[in-house]
């Protein structure tokens, strides 16, 4: 017999809703094959829940998180909140809040890059052979959550950049540990020729290492960093670092996969697990069933591990392998001849539940008919 779950779904905004939706049908279609109970609550975030109840993480919402086994959560973002820096609420306060409400100080985001999608990234295809790192974003700590304010003349504005040595062990150690499964090389990214907590990072990790003498320990200035990643990025297995240099480097290592539609992500800790893709809210695509939902079945697939499930999170990969070297793409990747949201969704459970074999008919996928002849 398999086992029971709850999952809390936070769609959120743009085409949060559009690429949750084709991620629960896997799950569901998961449960099914391996006789697992999996139940989805629904709940509000972000700009959506804002427009109805005016709070971006409503509690109903964080006790539904709480009191689930893991978050499968969309995006947040809404333009008109971006163009307007006086508003007091904004839909990027609920995934803050709501990160921070469960402990959530491991934030991983694996780049991989497929053969078939080199020509889709900037970045010439022989840099991009054997490119495989798994950034260990710090998430609840640093300059997002320190200190800020405003002077009461509105001319100097702070923000502190704050760690207490707890908060790099916890996360050391599980990147540590995953350099271990992986490659054994951890690259620790800092700023500690300037920045004060870049230097406790480095001498915390250093004494870290010690437990770890299996894993090589390499050192890099974020500059650096940035570079490195865009010349040579197989150099990279798991990359540690803060919260805001792991915020910009997993935008800038999304360029190396080609689209932001493929990579997603988890995010642990204390809490409840929340699963999301990296990409955002992409307002102009909701609800056209145009986005890519692939980073979204993906930290579904995250999610099953984190379950223990590893043989389902293996069949959700192998479906995503299958659909990108059959060249069935949406049109992040292909505007012209792009497959649906909804279209992918059915050919991932179709590939799970092994009905695809010969049997696709491109022309009825192209017509959105059944994918099965
Ligand atoms: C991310 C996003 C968020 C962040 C925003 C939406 C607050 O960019 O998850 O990377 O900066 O952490
Ligand atoms: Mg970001």
């Amino acid at each position: 017999m398999g086992v029971k779950k709850q999952i809390a779904v936070l769609p959120g905004d743009g085409i949060g809703p559009d690429v949750i939706n084709q991620a629960v049908r896997v799950l569901d279609t998961i449960a099914k094959k391996y006789q697992h109970d999996f139940s989805f609550q629904f709940a509000l975030v972000g700009a959506d829940a804002i427009d109805k109840t005016g709070d971006p993480l409503p509690k109903a919402t964080l006790d539904l998180c709480k009191s689930s086994d893991a978050v499968l959560f969309g995006a947040v973002g809404h333009p008109k909140y971006d163009q307007d820096p006086n508003a007091k609420v904004r839909p990027e306060q609920g995934l803050l809040k709501m990160r921070k409400e469960l402990g959530l100080f491991a934030n991983i985001r694996p780049v991989t890059t497929y053969s078939a999608l080199h020509h889709l990234s900037p970045v010439k295809s022989n840099i991009l052979e054997h490119v495989d790192i798994e950034i260990f974003r710090e998430l609840t700590g640093g300059i997002y959550f320190g200190k800020k304010e405003t002077s009461a003349d509105g001319k100097t504005a702070t923000d502190t950049c704050i760690y207490h040595v707890d908060e790099i062990v916890r996360i050391a150690h599980l990147a540590f540990k995953r350099a271990q499964e992986r490659k054994r090389k951890l690259t620790l990214v800092d700023k500690a020729n300037v920045m004060e907590t870049s230097r406790l990072w480095r001498k915390t990790i250093n004494e870290i290492a010690k437990d770890y003498p299996d894993v090589e320990v390499f050192q890099m200035f974020v500059d650096n960093a940035a570079m490195q990643l865009i010349i040579n990025p197989s150099q990279f297995d798991v990359i540690l670092t803060e919260n805001m240099f792991g915020d910009i480097l997993s935008d800038e290592a999304s360029v190396l996969a080609g689209t932001l539609g493929l990579l997603p992500s988890a995010s642990i800790g204390t809490g409840t697990a929340v699963f999301e893709p990296i990409h955002g809210s992409y307002p102009q695509a909701a609800g056209k069933d145009i986005a890519n939902p692939s980073a979204a079945i993906l930290s579904a697939a995250m999610m099953l591990d984190h379950f223990g499930l590893h043989q389902e999170a293996i069949d959700i990969r192998n479906a995503i392998d299958w659909i990108i070297c059959n060249g069935f793409f949406t049109k992040d990747i292909d505007p012209i001849n792009f497959y649906f949201t909804s279209t992918i969704g059915e050919l991932v459970c179709d590939f799970v539940t092994n009905r695809v074999e010969d049997a696709i008919h491109k022309a009825n996928i192209q017509l959105r008919k059944s994918t099965i002849i």
